[in-house]
């Protein structure tokens, strides 16, 4: 055969395999998508008219091979155990007494680890090739997956040798995961093809682990994080520490949010931590596991028959449960859309009552066919409304009526309109009590007016009786007309009065956030605020102009443009300027004009109380003088503001030596 073309193969084989590298693992790729391709397409044809040059490590293999009749089973060279679970602080604080029991002497330290809610695997690399890969199993036998798992653009076929050298055997565990965001586009592409979703990322990454056909474990956004090994040879290691280092030399990913070497007090610190960041981690998580960190202290403890005993899961409070839907009811948001609401029997999820969750939309109910009667299961995630995932079909034991979503608005009974090319069905009415309950509590919320008091019963009331008729009615209440509705004393009354009187001044992004403009968020109005200096200015600027901006969308900017056009929401408007309302900008030119703050380009953190202005103050000044401000503290921290009772935030802040203010400093500096 041409040397040249034994060449050529082997280039592109080395060459693809490392853009791969670069794109799945650092997330950092060099060439272009269609340059992989057509690389990748030159190699598939070379390796099919010489199949010869093929390897079991050559990125063709990655496309998947032809289905097998059943998966095979094999030994795992050690078991793969579980682990125990603690729920409590308290429980860790057991486990590391009864590890010091039993190693005398030396301190112990852990390497803690999100606990990835995924499918565990274990790949066998023999003189760095990858030979097999196995599902747990019952942990002594395992499934054969590894056509399945070569699929997995993040797993390497061959280890990377560029930092230490292939081991003979290296065994590698980790957990398949699928991240977030491609979960939702696999079943957003699913339901368009008319298939039932998935329920969540881990059904949908062990649903695509166990295809016979691996074709079709090639088209799942299947990725993985690896946290640790099975059988070794002719390697080393010292603590878990070190086999997490050699695993990201060797090419995997591991993930950045591991804790390592720490005391049990840090364990208890990262755990918070972890769970504030839960919900904006791209993959899901269900706790945190805690490993001892030496590994000969690890041998010392030794196992249980089902889990180790140098290793515990620290549980997250459950999110999901299951429950009957009693009722299905219908509301009327602040900007008219319909939304069905699942009245459930109440159930406890992760230490709150849920007795409603959100069906989203008209689309929603009919692709997951949710009908009253049925077991759903219902998730809470940190304080995000909870919602139904799917009807566990398998218990509908009769045939329940489908549900139809009313022709009128259940509160005005205007007819409703399903607005084209979107999936909300409104009530075009904008007069709809509903709706302006729902405006005027918008109106007050702690984005926009902030007034103290005005709570969903009082604003209910208020609509009602028809004393107001628009946000703007607000600012001319008086004690005497409040003081007159049910349970509401003069005391009252007037603390009410006073919060609204004194609410009247505010931001122009403040006042544009409160008038709950379609398509027209928090973002939005700063965007807005940034480039207008004046409320008069952005109610004479054109479409056009706004959709100019940076960041905006040419839909918010049609949707902001027309809401200043109506002649009744401008007639609210000038109310309210008449009334009192004054709208200053503190946002205009900010940038130029604070580019030497010292909080410009900065991350930091607020924590304990501020007895000088609010939180919400704080973190205002800061984003103006373009800093981001952050929940945790971490190794990118620039500034850390401590107020009164600052607590674990700061301990660790002064352990890794990021800078802290005082409330009196940071004020001077800001
Ligand atoms: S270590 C003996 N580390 O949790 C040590 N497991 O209940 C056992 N898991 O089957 C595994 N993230 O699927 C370990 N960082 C992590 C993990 C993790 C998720 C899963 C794994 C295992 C289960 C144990």
């Amino acid at each position: 055969m041409d040397e040249n073309i034994k060449q050529e193969v082997r280039r592109l084989q080395q060459e693809l395999t490392e853009h791969s590298h670069r794109y799945h693992v650092l997330d950092n790729p060099t060439i272009s998508d269609g340059e992989y391709d057509r690389m990748l397409q030159r190699l598939l044809a070379l390796e099919a008219e010489y199949p010869e040059l093929s390897r079991p490590d050559s990125p063709t293999r990655r496309v998947g091979a032809p289905p097998l009749e059943g998966f095979e089973s094999a030994p795992h060279t050690l078991r793969m155990i579980s682990l125990d679970n603690a729920f409590e602080d308290e429980h860790i604080y057991e486990f590391h007494s009864r590890n010091r029991k039993n190693i005398e002497g030396p301190a112990i330290n852990y390497t803690v680890e999100p606990k990835l809610d995924g499918v565990a695997v274990e790949l066998r690399y023999e003189n760095g090739i990858l030979v097999q890969a196995l599902t747990r199993g019952d942990g002594q036998v395992g499934e054969v997956i590894t056509e399945n798992v070569r699929t997995i653009r993040s797993i390497p076929l061959s280890l990377r040798t560029d930092k230490r050298p292939a081991p003979e055997l290296l065994e590698v565990r980790g957990e398949i995961i699928i991240f977030e965001k491609d979960f939702q586009s696999l079943n957003e592409k699913r339901m368009a093809k008319g298939e039932e979703p998935f329920a969540n990322p881990r059904n949908a990454a062990a649903g695509s682990l166990r295809q016979l056909d691996s074709r079709v474990t090639a088209s799942r956004p299947l990725d993985i994080f690896a946290y640790g090994l099975g059988a070794y040879a002719g390697i080393s290691f010292a603590t878990q520490a070190d086999i997490l280092d050699a695993l990201k030399d060797f090419g995997f990913p591991v993930n950045p949010e591991i804790r390592y070497d720490i005391d049990v007090e840090s364990v208890l610190d990262a755990y918070r931590g972890l769970m504030e960041k839960r919900e904006n981690l791209p993959y899901e998580i269900d706790g945190m596991v805690v490993k001892v960190n030496r590994l000969d202290l690890q041998e010392a403890l030794g196992e249980k028959i089902k889990s180790p005993r140098w290793a515990i899961a620290y549980k997250f409070p459950a999110t999901q449960e299951s429950t009957i839907v009693r009722d299905i009811v219908v509301q009327v948001g602040r900007t008219g859309t319909l939304t069905p609401v699942a009245e459930l029997e109440p159930v406890g999820i992760g230490g709150v009552t849920v007795s409603r969750a959100t069906l989203h939309n008209e689309d929603e109910v009919r692709k997951k066919d949710i009908r009253i009667g049925d077991r759903v299961l219902v998730v809470r995630a940190g304080d995000v409304i909870p919602k139904v995932v799917k009807a566990v079909k398998s218990e509908r034991t009769k045939e329940l009526p489908k549900f139809e979503m009313p022709t009128h608005c259940p509160v005005c009974d205007s007819p409703v309109r399903r607005i084209e090319g979107e999936t909300a069905v409104k009530c075009v009415n904008t007069t709809c009590q509903a709706q302006l309950k729902e405006r005027i509590r918008h109106f007050v919320s702690k984005k926009g007016f902030d007034v103290d008091g005005l709570g969903k019963k009082i604003v209910e009331q208020l609509v009602d009786e028809k004393l107001i008729h628009s946000p703007a009615d607000l600012f001319s209440l008086d004690v005497p007309t409040v003081s007159a509705l049910d349970r509401m004393a003069e005391k009252s009354a007037t603390n009410l009065i006073n919060a609204i009187q004194g609410a009247r001044s505010v931001s122009l992004p403040r006042f544009i956030f409160s008038l709950g403009i379609d398509h027209a968020g928090e973002n939005a109005a700063r965007l807005l605020a940034q480039t207008f200096e004046t409320l008069e200015e952005l109610m004479a600027a054109s479409p056009e102009l706004m959709a100019e901006i940076h960041g905006m969308g040419e839909k918010s900017a049609q949707s902001i443009h027309n809401f200043f056009n109506n002649e009744t929401n401008r007639e609210v408007i000038a109310t309210m300027l008449e009334a009192g309302v004054d709208v200053s900008n503190p946002l205009f030119s900010a940038e130029t004009e604070d580019s030497d703050s010292p909080f410009n380009g900065k991350t930091v953190v607020l924590t304990g109380t501020l007895t000088k202005m609010k939180r919400a103050e704080a973190k205002n000044a800061l984003l103006e003088k373009g800093a981001k401000v952050t929940g945790s503290v971490s190794a990118k921290t620039d500034f850390l503001v401590a107020g009164e009772k600052a607590g674990s935030k700061l301990t660790k802040a002064e352990s890794l030596g990021v800078q802290v203010l005082t409330e009196d400093e940071f004020i001077e500096m800001i």
